[in-house]
């Protein structure tokens, strides 16, 4: 198979557009000459080195690089190497921070229908459901609050500032504007905005989980923007190396570092694995955010946003589906069947539909949502959709 902008040539002849950016992580498109360039000089310099007590200069010039682009309270950067470890990070960081102070802060706060990743920790914040039931006995107690749906955002925001009242938590994550893996849920940027406030007045470490929305998926560099919002710490990966290499980074405030930095072992913020930082991964993730600063990127983003507005506009008058709706540069629309949620049949169904049609498309269930690179032409989403009407044609 070979990959290229939008599409992967298989091996038997086909073209199959890739319509979710493989799982999310693909932002320019698959094979970016500028990132693959960076990754073949990188790996006849330095492919692998012990990232502690050494260092190198991918690593060094992707931290200034990153900080130049996130908001300027985010003042340290922590390497990983996945989404799911950098909210692991995110949650020792915030315990560690609050242990280290003298304080007694241990309880974390999420937001129902979330999905922050696999590990342990990860899914311990995330939503409780088939995924991770065998594992109940390994996971920790934390508290939930209601997703913001259209006209019951009030709940939410009071269900917040109760918890924080009478808890005193140590942080809340949550997934900025969109909650992916929870089935595409969209709430608005006003919401995002009121639950930062209400943290910042209970000092409740208000962690942003971007590892999905991140890299201009919902219009802005990272959705926090859209918000005017700074979070104490900041989960990034997916597509921070393009979607090329694995990686990821757990950004955050000073005195978060601080509160780890000191002589004293007893502080250290232990957290560390055997390709922390990897070279190669740091020189995609430089050569992506190169893109970001100097090449067409953020209108291509603003292109294919307007390009998915006028493709979804008329869904929003078909009886066949519900809650079509879109966020910057995503779409989803819920097709109206007998059995909906995750595991409902018309999901593997819809799937195979799509496949079927050189189509890469994995709904949630009977939620279809569409989330390409920012590569992909008038004509390529014009095909997803006209592929979509005719699922409904022979499903709803
Ligand atoms: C919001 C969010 N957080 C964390 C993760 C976990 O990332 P990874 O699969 O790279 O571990 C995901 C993955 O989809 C995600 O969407």
């Amino acid at each position: 198979m070979r990959g290229e902008g939008a599409y992967l040539h298989v091996a038997d002849g086909r073209h199959i557009m890739d319509a979710i950016s493989s799982w999310w992580v693909v932002t320019h498109g698959h094979c970016h000459p500028h990132i693959v360039s960076a990754i073949q000089d990188q790996a006849g310099k330095l492919n692998q080195i012990i990232f502690a007590g050494y260092t190198h200069e991918p690593a060094e010039e992707l931290a200034v690089q990153l900080l130049q682009l996130t908001p300027p309270a985010l003042e340290y950067v922590f390497f990983s190497d996945s989404g799911s470890t950098s909210v692991e990070v995110a949650l020792k960081m915030a315990l560690g921070y609050w242990k280290n102070i003298g304080k007694q802060r241990t309880r974390i706060v999420v937001m129902q229908h979330s999905y922050h990743g696999d590990t342990v920790g990860a899914m311990s914040v995330g939503a409780r459901g088939v995924f991770n039931a065998a594992y109940e006995p390994l996971l920790f107690d934390v508290t939930p609050i209601p997703f913001p749906a259209t006209g019951r955002e009030q709940d939410t925001l009071s269900a917040l500032y109760s918890v924080c009242r009478e808890q005193m938590p140590a942080a809340f994550i949550v997934e900025p504007l969109i909650l992916g893996a929870g089935g595409m849920l969209m709430y608005p940027a006003w919401v995002l905005r009121e639950m930062k406030r209400i943290c910042e007045d209970w000092g409740v470490l208000f962690i942003a989980d971007e590892v999905m929305t991140g890299w201009g998926r919902t219009g802005t560099l990272f959705a926090c923007e859209q918000a005017d919002v700074t979070p104490d710490i900041a989960c990034n990966s997916k597509g921070l190396t393009g979607g090329s290499l694995p990686l990821a980074v757990t950004l955050c405030r000073a005195d978060i570092f601080e509160a780890h930095y000191s002589k004293d072992r007893n502080l250290t913020f232990f957290h560390s694995s055997s390709y922390t930082a990897n070279p190669l991964a740091c020189a995609a993730a430089k050569a992506n955010l190169d893109l970001w600063q100097s090449s067409d990127a953020r209108t291509r983003v603003s292109t294919l946003a307007s390009m998915q507005e006028h493709a979804i506009q008329p869904f929003r008058a078909d009886p066949r589906f519900a809650n079509v709706r879109r966020t910057g540069t995503i779409t989803a629309l819920d097709l109206k069947t007998n059995d909906a949620g995750y595991l409902a049949g018309i999901g593997p169904k819809l799937q195979a539909f799509f496949k079927d049609r050189n189509l890469l498309l994995r709904p949630l269930g009977n939620t279809i949502y569409v989330m390409p690179p920012y590569c992909v032409t008038a004509a390529d989403i014009d095909q997803i959709y006209t592929a979509i009407r005719e699922a409904a044609d022979l499903f709803a």
